[in-house]
């Protein structure tokens, strides 16, 4: 188990996970608060039905009734992730770099303009940049609550080194911006915390906004 900080917030990596996310959210929320995990009790909450045993991860104390601080969580590739801050969202993400480009899913995944660029680029780099952008806009998705309900697309990513601005349309969550923090589970395995703020969205967010959705005649239903 590695522990990260990062963005104000604490990673728990797990590289052999064995059992679900609640044990690994606890633990990571812990460090947090300066409590037991074992005082902690991690429920779900899902913006689109209400259920309680699925969607965005919750902790409260035992036998309290409001959440006690924000976590989010990821597994792939071997690895669980758990991230825990004082606030009301964060997300994170983690993923296996060939294994996103494998799946050659640009077109659902990425806006025109993140498409374009990635034209300029080549080989490894072109593999790792897509990967960022990837597991920003899922961490993203996750900060908003939202999920892939939202169309990642309209997820606007700009990578800056070790970090990267986030933005996105109204009516996903509490916030339009995030900032992004980049780690390393390993050289081949990368991962992504998004914390509200920091995002300048008026940039990030142009008259475009929309593009991707219209190009594609989908519409997003906000969550
Ligand atoms: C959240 C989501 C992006 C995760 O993608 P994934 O690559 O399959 O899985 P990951 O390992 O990266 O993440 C899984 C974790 O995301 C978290 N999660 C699930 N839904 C979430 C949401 N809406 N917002 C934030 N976090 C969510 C959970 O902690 C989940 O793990 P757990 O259920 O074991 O605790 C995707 O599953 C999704 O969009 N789900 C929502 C779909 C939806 O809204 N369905 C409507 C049901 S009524």
């Amino acid at each position: 188990m590695r522990e990260i900080l990062l963005g104000g917030a604490v990673l728990l990596l797990d590289g052999a996970p064995r059992t679900g996310s609640a044990g690994l959210i606890a633990s990571a929320a812990s460090r947090v608060l300066g409590l037991a995990p074992s005082d902690l009790v991690v429920t779900h909450s899902c913006s689109r039905c209400g259920s309680d045993d699925h969607g965005r991860p919750r902790v409260r104390v035992d036998n309290a009734a409001s959440d006690t601080c924000a976590v989010s969580y990821a597994a792939s590739s071997g690895y669980a992730i758990a991230a825990a801050r004082a606030g009301d969202a964060l997300g994170v993400d983690i993923e296996s770099i060939a294994a996103v480009s494998a799946h050659q899913v640009d077109d659902v995944l990425l806006h025109p303009a993140e498409r374009k660029a990635l034209l300029g680029l080549t080989g490894a780099e072109r593999d790792r940049h897509r990967a960022r952008l990837w597991v920003a806009k899922e961490a993203v998705a996750k900060l908003t609550g939202a999920g892939l309900r939202m169309d990642v697309r309209d997820i606007r990513v700009r990578v800056d080194d070790d970090c990267a601005d986030a933005a996105w349309p109204a009516g996903f969550g509490q916030h339009q911006g995030a900032r992004v923090y980049y780690f390393a589970a390993s050289a081949e395995v990368i991962g992504a915390l998004a914390v509200p703020g920091g995002a300048e969205a008026g940039r990030l967010m142009p008259a475009d906004a929309s593009a991707a959705g219209a190009a594609s005649g989908r519409t997003a239903t906000p969550g």
